[in-house]
C-alpha cells in the first residue's frame, strides 16, 4: 500500500446524491447492456469502481463485480451498499496507474475514470492483459472537452478523449471491434458534455 492522497476524500459521502452523476451511469450501464451480450456466469471488474454507480446497474445481469479503485473513501461507500447489488462483489483498493492485478476477467467495465489515468497506454495494456480470450472492454468517459468540466482539474490528466486517439491506442495494444457510441449527455449551466462508450474486445 502507498500513502497517496485519497483524492475522492471530500467528495465520498455525497457522491450518489448527484442526479446528474447517477443518470449518467445509468446511461451508460444501458448502453453496455445494449452492445454487450452480459450473462450470469461472468465476472466483471468495475475500474474505478468508485461508490458503485455503474455497478449497481450492470449487477443484474452478471455474477460477480469486482470493483477496484484506489480511493479507500470511495470504496468505503461501495461496501456500505454491498446489500443492495444483486450479484457477488469483492473490493480491491489498488491504483492502476503503478500496480496491476495477476487476474483474468471476462470484461472491464470503467465510467468516468480514464481521465485520471496519464498513461493510456500503459493503462489499456493492463486492462488487456486482465481479460479472458474474448473479453470485452467497455469504458465510458468525456469526449474532448476545453478543461471546464472539473471545477477543481487536481488529479485530472485528460480533458476528455479524442475518440479517433483513443481508437488508435486501443488497436495497438491489440484490441480488435473498436466500437464508439454516444452513451450520455451532461448538462451544466455553462454548457453540455457528451460522454462516450468505448467497447472492444481481446
Ligand atoms: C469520477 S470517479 C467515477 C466513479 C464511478 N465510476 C462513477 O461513475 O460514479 C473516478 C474514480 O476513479 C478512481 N481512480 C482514479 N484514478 C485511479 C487509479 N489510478 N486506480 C484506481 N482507481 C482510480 C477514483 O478513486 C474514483 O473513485
Amino acid at each position: 500500500m502507498d500513502n497517496k492522497e485519497d483524492l475522492f476524500a471530500h467528495k465520498s459521502k455525497s457522491w450518489d446524491m448527484n442526479s446528474k452523476r447517477v443518470q449518467n451511469a445509468k446511461g451508460i450501464a444501458e448502453l453496455i447492456v445494449k452492445n454487450i451480450k452480459l450473462d450470469k456466469s461472468m465476472e466483471l471488474m468495475d475500474f474505478g469502481a468508485g461508490t458503485g454507480l455503474l455497478s449497481y446497474f450492470i449487477a443484474p445481469y452478471v455474477k460477480k463485480i469486482v470493483a477496484v479503485d484506489n480511493s479507500p473513501s470511495m470504496l468505503g461507500e461501495f461496501k456500505a451498499k454491498c446489500n443492495e447489488f444483486v450479484c457477488e462483489t469483492e473490493i480491491i483498493e489498488k491504483d492502476l496507474s503503478i500496480e496491476t492485478l495477476d487476474r483474468k476477467f471476462d470484461g472491464i467495465i470503467s465510467s468516468m475514470t480514464i481521465h485520471h489515468l496519464e498513461d493510456i497506454i500503459a493503462l489499456f495494456t493492463k486492462l488487456y492483459d486482465m481479460l479472458e480470450k474474448g473479453g470485452f472492454i467497455a469504458i465510458a468517459d468525456l469526449d474532448t472537452e476545453d478543461g471546464s468540466f472539473h471545477s477543481d482539474n487536481t488529479g485530472v490528466h485528460h480533458h476528455g478523449f479524442d475518440r479517433e486517439a483513443l481508437q488508435l491506442i486501443a488497436e495497438e495494444v491489440g484490441f480488435k471491434d473498436v466500437k464508439f457510441d454516444l452513451a450520455s449527455t451532461i448538462e451544466k449551466p455553462h454548457r453540455t458534455f457528451t460522454v462516450f462508450l468505448l467497447t472492444a474486445v481481446k
